[in-house]
Formats: C-alpha cells, sequence, structure tokens
C-alpha cells in the first residue's frame, strides 16, 4: 500500500490541484470525448479527463475547434462525466460561447455542469476573459485557464505556432498566468510555450499548470488522447505515442472482414442452437 503522503485521492477533485502542487505530485489530463475512453482513463488512474473543444477534429473530422458549438459539447461531456467516478471532468466551452459578455460565460458554463455533472468548465485567454473566470469562480463554478498556443484563436496566430517567443510575449504570457489566478482560476494549461518560459510561469504560480508542449517543468502534462494512443498516422511534435491503437484497430478489423469474407466467424460457439 502506498502510505507516503503524496498517495492518490480515491476521487480527485478540485482542491486536490493545490494540493498535488504543494507536494510536488505531477498532475495527469487526457482528453476524452465518449464512455468507453472515459471509463478506460479512470481505471487508469488518470487525475483529470478534459472533453476538450478538440473533439472537433478527433470527433467531428472538422479541421479544427472553432466551428464546435455547446450544443455538441453537452452529450459527449455527459457520457464522460457518467463513466468517470474518479476523474475530475473538465469541459471546454467552445469557441463563441464565453468571450463577449460574462452572462454569456455564466450561461454556457451553468448548462455544462447542469446538463452534464462535469465539475470544471476551461476557457482559453488571459487578462481579456479574467472577468469572466472572477464571476464564474464565484458562482460555484471552477475555471481552468488555457493559455500560448490557444486553438480558437488559431485564425489569429496564422496557424499552430509556439506562443510566448521573444521578451514582450514572454512577459505577455507572464502577466495573463497571474491574472488568471488572482481572478480565481484553479489551474492553468500551457499549450504550445517554450519549455523556460512554462518553467517560469510555473514557478510564479500558486496554482498549477498543466503543459501540452511546454516542456517537462509544468506541474502536469496533459495530451489528446488520440495523439497518446496513436491513433492516426500523424501526432504533434510534442505528444509521444504511448501505443499504436489506431494500427491495431485497422489489423482487427481486416481480421474480422477475412473471417467473415472466408466463413470462419461466426464460428459455433458464437451461434445459438435454439
Ligand atoms: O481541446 C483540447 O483538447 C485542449 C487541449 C489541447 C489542452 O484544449
Amino acid at each position: 500500500m502506498n502510505t507516503s503522503e503524496t498517495a492518490l485521492p480515491k476521487k480527485f477533485r478540485v482542491h486536490h490541484l493545490a494540493q498535488a502542487k504543494e507536494q510536488g505530485r505531477k498532475l495527469t489530463m487526457l482528453t476524452a470525448y465518449d464512455s468507453i475512453t472515459a471509463r478506460i482513463f479512470d481505471a487508469a488512474g488518470i487525475d483529470m479527463l478534459l472533453v476538450g473543444d478538440s473533439m472537433g477534429d478527433n470527433v467531428l473530422g472538422h479541421p479544427n475547434t472553432i466551428p464546435v458549438t455547446l450544443d455538441e459539447m453537452i452529450p459527449l461531456a455527459r457520457a464522460v462525466a457518467r463513466n468517470a467516478p474518479h476523474s475530475l471532468v473538465v469541459v471546454d466551452l467552445p469557441f463563441g460561447s464565453y468571450e463577449d459578455t460574462v452572462e454569456h460565460a455564466f450561461a454556457s458554463a451553468v448548462r455544462v455542469l447542469k446538463e452534464t455533472g462535469a465539475h470544471a468548465v476551461k476557457i482559453e485567454g488571459g487578462q481579456r476573459i479574467t472577468d469572466q473566470v472572477r464571476l464564474l469562480t464565484q458562482s460555484g463554478i471552477p475555471v481552468v485557464g488555457h493559455l500560448g498556443f490557444t486553438p480558437q484563436s488559431e485564425n489569429v496566430f496564422g496557424g499552430k505556432r509556439v506562443q510566448g517567443r521573444g521578451e514582450a510575449a514572454a512577459n505577455q504570457l507572464l502577466d495573463d498566468a497571474t491574472a488568471l489566478q488572482e481572478a480565481g482560476a484553479v489551474a492553468v494549461v500551457l499549450e504550445m510555450v517554450p519549455a523556460p518560459l512554462a518553467a517560469a510561469v510555473t514557478e510564479q504560480l500558486r496554482i498549477p499548470t498543466i503543459g501540452i508542449g511546454a516542456g517537462i517543468n509544468c506541474d502536469g502534462q496533459v495530451l489528446v488522447w488520440t495523439d497518446m494512443a496513436g491513433m492516426g498516422d500523424w501526432s504533434p511534435r510534442f505528444a509521444r505515442r504511448f501505443a499504436e491503437i489506431g494500427a491495431a484497430l485497422q489489423e482487427a478489423a481486416q481480421d474480422y472482414a477475412t473471417a467473415v469474407r472466408d466463413g470462419s466467424f461466426p464460428a459455433p460457439e458464437h451461434s445459438y442452437d435454439e
């Protein structure tokens, strides 16, 4: 039995975030978009499941996250939350559902918590959305921030590009991170940020940083599960492929098709006599 102070909590909840940072225990987060992956990752002891708007690319077949709507996110988030008894479930507020007013952000976040059973929302941006973070936090809705390459602003960045390079951009990112913390964010995702800058943000904040393409010194890591599991032909440079599930699944489907065509499936044991 692990009796150390850093033993995994049975149910990972928001208050464990600060605790993990204090104890120096690395946080784990993976995206999940359905009940099957939610069950598997929850059983694997992943601290946080992110129902990311990356479901736009990974489930709906869009080129990016921009077309995703709240109505599309909600059923997926519900499926994940119902099937993850131990992990903290965080849901992205999609593009267009929170940026313009605090009222819009509040209405969207309330829908997520009421209709899905998730525990927290994630929104992209720094100082420009701190009013939203403050109101949600004061209303009992935990918020995870997201800085660096924020996919919903891909059109402003001109593609999927590393952010925070150069002194001015680095200082801006440090200020944005502090602003999110002071507004009440419970953690901040840092995406595609130079590792030394991510380390400086991590050092500066009391709340944990969760890196994706942001180096080893973040308080935790997040990956899109399809990248982590090797589902497609390609994964981004920052994502290690911990398995080759895509190739294994294709082989299984080919074996199935061959067995149906050659008459070896279904066998007697797969059939009912009466
Ligand atoms: O939507 C998503 O998957 C994300 C991760 C890249 C952090 O926001």
